[in-house]
């Protein structure tokens, strides 16, 4: 294969440097063009465009592979915890023993907010979306560590890395607990990372939290599975902030605001919401795959389909796993399991799913898992959010740390009206 690809307009011929991958794709490095032609490239969606080079999670969409750092999510999965694969994550490389465990301490010791970020969440309305809520957290949480603002300064930096992921859990349940009124409370040092989230969220001062070691095994991997996806539309929004120099903390909110709509994270909400839903309204599974199919309708499969899974999501497959060990495991049936075990079968053999490649992605089945441990619906996309989180913080170092970066400042294609008079009020 040649280095350079060529690029021909009329009578401009341009060579595209080819940008090799390690696995995957390459890319044609397009960054003359608009210097050399005076025309820009169209790509909606950006379904063609890489919008840099990155050394920290790799996917095939085609072979339904997710690796970090270039470990199988399957391993990670099974043999790793959440925390050592956030360290991975950002730092590169799996950590010693002793490394683990100083990030954990390191961690631990800044679970516990500033006691006045504990007023500000008293002030949100009962009933609050837990994302509006986790946004405005993430902001307030940069002005009260105006010590870690300074993004040229490495130091500041790890240390705003450490405090966004130990103040997450913390940020998430006071979320929870604020929108259902409850007490607050604080975390403790002889907890684990997941056991302090569970605590924080379902403890009260009445009785505490019991916390059950099964549920503390299935959020690791959670967490773990929701840890990184490249440069999905969240992480893209956390690099693009983060490119203009804001802090962490602002970077961190806007990819929280990114995550939350329903075609991204915001979709494990919507999946329980439509088998609820379906339930309640008594729809059978076939009926309701016929109106999906129907364009008209503007319904569509929550919980399925991918922008680069075009076979299965790894993460979809563990988790299926899980959520039927988790959800038999009681030996009760689960009507709602069962509900999204027919629908998934009724997609997946039906002409309109198979040819256009539509699989069950990673939030089909969280919904449920969540919903079995006691977390209303509304509240699961602040659990995404907080596996996320680390991936957001290596995304945004890489950036940072790239030689080539430059603020994100796509162009367009003008398509507006062209130069016109100004009409006054009364000839309009
Ligand atoms: N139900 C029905 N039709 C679908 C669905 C769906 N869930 N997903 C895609 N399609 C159709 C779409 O209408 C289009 O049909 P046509 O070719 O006839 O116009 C075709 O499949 C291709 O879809 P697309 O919208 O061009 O694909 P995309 O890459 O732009 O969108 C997606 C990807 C995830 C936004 C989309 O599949 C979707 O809206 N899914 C439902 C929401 C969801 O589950 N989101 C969670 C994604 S995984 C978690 C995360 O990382 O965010």
């Amino acid at each position: 294969m040649t280095d350079n690809a060529t690029f021909k307009h009329e009578d401009v011929e341009l060579q595209l440097p080819v940008v090799k991958a390690s696995n995957g794709n390459d890319g044609y490095n397009i960054s003359q063009l608009l210097s050399k032609t005076g025309n820009v490239t169209l790509d909606p969606g950006f379904v063609n465009t890489a919008s840099c080079e990155s050394t920290i999670t790799f996917i095939d969409g085609n072979e339904g592979i997710l690796r970090y750092r270039g470990y199988p999510i399957e391993q990670l999965a099974e043999k790793s915890t959440f925390l050592e694969v956030a360290h991975l994550l950002i730092h590169g490389e799996l950590p010693t023993q002793d490394v683990l465990d100083t990030f954990k301490y390191d961690v631990s010791n800044r679970m516990m907010l500033d006691e006045r970020m504990r007023e500000l969440y008293r002030c949100f309305p009962r009933g609050a979306h837990p994302m509006q809520v986790l946004s405005a957290g993430l902001s307030a949480l940069g002005s009260f560590n105006r010590r870690t603002l300074d993004v040229h300064d490495p130091e500041q930096v790890n240390e705003a890395s450490l405090r966004l992921i130990g103040s997450m859990p913390t940020l998430a349940a006071y979320a929870y607990k604020s929108s259902v009124g409850e007490p607050f409370q604080y975390p403790q040092k002889n907890l684990s990372y997941v056991e302090n989230y569970l605590r924080l969220s379902f403890g009260t001062p009445q009785e505490d939290y019991e916390i059950d070691p099964a549920v503390v095994n299935a959020f690791e991997t959670l967490f773990i599975l929701h840890a990184d996806h490249e440069q999905n539309c969240s992480t893209s929004t956390v690099r693009m902030v983060g490119s203009s120099d804001a802090t962490m903390y602002a970077s961190m909110s806007a990819g929280v605001n990114a995550l939350s709509g329903p075609l991204h994270g915001g979709a494990n909400q919507a999946v329980l919401e439509m088998l609820v839903k379906l339930r309640e309204e008594g729809v059978d599974m076939k009926t309701y795959v016929a109106q999906v199919k129907d364009k008209k309708s503007g319904v569509k499969l929550m919980g399925f389909g991918h922008r680069v899974y075009k076979n299965h999501d790894p993460r979809a497959t563990i988790i299926k796993g899980h959520a039927d060990k988790l959800l038999r495991a009681s030996g009760k049936s689960n009507d709602l399991l069962d509900m999204a075990l027919e629908l998934e079968e009724v997609a997946l053999n039906d002409e309109y799913f198979i040819s256009r490649k539509l699989y069950p992605n990673v939030d089909f089945y969280t919904g449920l898992i969540y919903e079995a441990m006691g977390f209303p619906a509304n509240y699961f996309t602040a659990l995404f959010t907080l596996g996320r989180l680390p991936g957001w913080i290596a995304q945004w170092r890489e950036d940072h740390a790239d030689p080539t970066r430059k603020i994100s400042r796509p162009r367009q294609i003008y398509v507006g009206e062209t130069e016109r008079d100004y009409v006054p009020m009364d000839k309009r």
